[in-house]
Order: C-alpha cells, then sequence, then structure tokens
C-alpha cells in the first residue's frame, strides 16, 4: 500500500517540524518545504528513523512571487499527489507599522496570504477530483481582533481565518475538508523571528508546540472548520464579539506593545 503524502510548509521549525512528526506517525509520507534545506534535512532523517516516512524536500522561499507555482510543478514532476496540505509557514513584526521595513511587510502578505492561497487553489482540485483530502491552514487567535503593533500579521491571521471557514462551506459533501486552526502564543521560534517574544502576550504562559500541534491535527483528522487551541484563547476570542472594538483594540495593544515602548 502508497502511504499518503502530506505537504507541510515551514517543515523546519516550531509547529510545522511537530506536524511533520505527527504525519509521519500516522502513516504520511512527507514534502517538506521552507528555505533552510538543511533544516528540511534534520526532518526526514528523523521522520524516516522514527516513522520510516519518505520526504521530498522543497527549499523554497515562498515570498517569492513563483514560488506556489514551482511547488506544484516539483509535486507533479516527482509524480507525487497531495492528499494533505498545511498551510502553516508564516511570520509576524512586532511595532508600529511605518517603521517596519517595507519588505517585511509585504513579505508577510505574500508568505501568510498569497502563497496560502495560491498553494490551495492548486492543490485542492486534485484532492476534490479524488474525492479525499485534508487542507490544514494555520490560522491565530490573532486574527479575532485587530492588533496594534503586529497589524499586518493580525490582518494576515484574519484572512486566513476567514478564508478557511468559507473554503470548509464550500467543500461540504465533496470528501475533502478545510480545518483552519487558531493557536495562541506557542513557543516556537516565532517569538525571535517577528521580535514579540517579551511582549506581555508572551509572557504570559506560552503554550507548547507539541501540544498545540497535536490539537490541530486532531481538528483537522475530524474535519473540523475552525479550532482555536486552549480554554483561556477560546474564551477571549468569543468575549471578542460582544465587546466594543475600542476596548478590544486597546486591550490587543496592551498584549502586543513592544517591550521597549
Ligand atoms: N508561535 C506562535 O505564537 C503562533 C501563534 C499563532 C499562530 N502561529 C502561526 O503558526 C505558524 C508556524 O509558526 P511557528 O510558530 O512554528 O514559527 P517558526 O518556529 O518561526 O516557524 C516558521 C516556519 O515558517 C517558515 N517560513 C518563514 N518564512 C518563510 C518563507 N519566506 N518561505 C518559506 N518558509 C518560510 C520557516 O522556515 P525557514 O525559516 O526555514 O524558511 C519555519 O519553518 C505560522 O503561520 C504562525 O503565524 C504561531
Amino acid at each position: 500500500m502508497q502511504r499518503p503524502r502530506a505537504l507541510i510548509t515551514g517543515a523546519s521549525a516550531g509547529l510545522g517540524r511537530d506536524y511533520a512528526a505527527l504525519f509521519a506517525a500516522d502513516g504520511y509520507d512527507l514534502i517538506l518545504v521552507a528555505r533552510r534545506r538543511e533544516r528540511l534535512e534534520e526532518v526526514a532523517a528523523e521522520v524516516k528513523r522514527l516513522h520510516g516516512a519518505e520526504s521530498l524536500i522543497l527549499a523554497v522561499d515562498l515570498q517569492e512571487a513563483g514560488a506556489a507555482a514551482s511547488i506544484a510543478a516539483s509535486v507533479e514532476a516527482a509524480g507525487l499527489e497531495v492528499e494533505a496540505l498545511v498551510n502553516n509557514a508564516g511570520f509576524g513584526s512586532n511595532g508600529r507599522f511605518w517603521e517596519q521595513p517595507l519588505e517585511g511587510e509585504v513579505g508577510m502578505v505574500q508568505v501568510n496570504v498569497l502563497a496560502l492561497v495560491e498553494l490551495t487553489r492548486r492543490l485542492l482540485p486534485g484532492m476534490v477530483a479524488r474525492k479525499r483530502g485534508r487542507v490544514l491552514n494555520i490560522g491565530s487567535t490573532a486574527g479575532f481582533q485587530p492588533g496594534p503593533y503586529m497589524a499586518t500579521y493580525c490582518a494576515t491571521k484574519a484572512f486566513v481565518n476567514h478564508f478557511t471557514e468559507a473554503l470548509a462551506y464550500e467543500l461540504e459533501g465533496t470528501g475533502v475538508t478545510a480545518t483552519v486552526h487558531c493557536p495562541g502564543a506557542t513557543l516556537t521560534e516565532f517569538g525571535d523571528v517577528s521580535g514579540n517574544g517579551q511582549t506581555l502576550l508572551f509572557r504570559l504562559s506560552p503554550a507548547s508546540s507539541r501540544e498545540v500541534a497535536a490539537h490541530g491535527y486532531a481538528a483537522m483528522k475530524r474535519g473540523a472548520s475552525l479550532v482555536v487551541h486552549g480554554a483561556m484563547n477560546t474564551l477571549v476570542t468569543q468575549a471578542n464579539r460582544l465587546t466594543p472594538r475600542r476596548v478590544v483594540r486597546a486591550i490587543a495593544a496592551r498584549l502586543l506593545r513592544p517591550a521597549e515602548s
């Protein structure tokens, strides 16, 4: 029996690395995508040793406009069918929007939003035609409200949350599911990369990456549309709906304000 394939973006670190382990343990072979090839090779060696999983490594920068097309072309050239797509790669920034490097803010939209949309659009028709498949997008609790000092990041995650929920609805009855998993603060490389590791949000007891990925994996397996990780995160995202927007903005600003300001 051929093992199914899961394509995971951002598989070189954090949640993506943990998702690679979860899929491999569940009998999948992998397609691992990120920029750091040597890290992907480490992940591939680990899942091979522990679970006998084969990996195709694609060292690709999703910030480049043609990245999703080149990934889809490599998958096709290798004769592989993607049974599960995990759009996990992403990053943020922290500080006043107009003081952030332009390239980083635009690149964030490219990686967090455009690459996710394009990869999904390119790989989903095959799943629908085969009447089976999973799309797991990594959204965030950040996508439930505007986030001063992480304005672009929170907006990208609002897109991911809404896009995926709508997609999940459209996919009903096709045999394919779409799930958006929304973690709160989680201990990965994200805090260092995005410069928000010292914010109040991250000082308030972030969750472990392994636990968060396991929760997201279970949500995907049962075909849930949108799942928030953690009881407190769930409460806060629900309370947002009834709270005046200016209060929601002010609380978010307090949680996301850069440590030095
Ligand atoms: N950690 C949190 O608190 C948290 C909370 C909610 C949601 N999330 C979301 O969870 C997802 C995973 O983040 P994480 O926390 O695991 O962060 P992480 O440890 O920094 O991992 C991010 C992954 O994305 C990849 N990536 C970043 N830019 C890329 C690019 N231009 N091209 C290709 N790959 C790229 C990185 O690989 P390379 O550097 O090797 O390219 C890395 O594998 C993200 O979508 C993030 O927004 C995180």
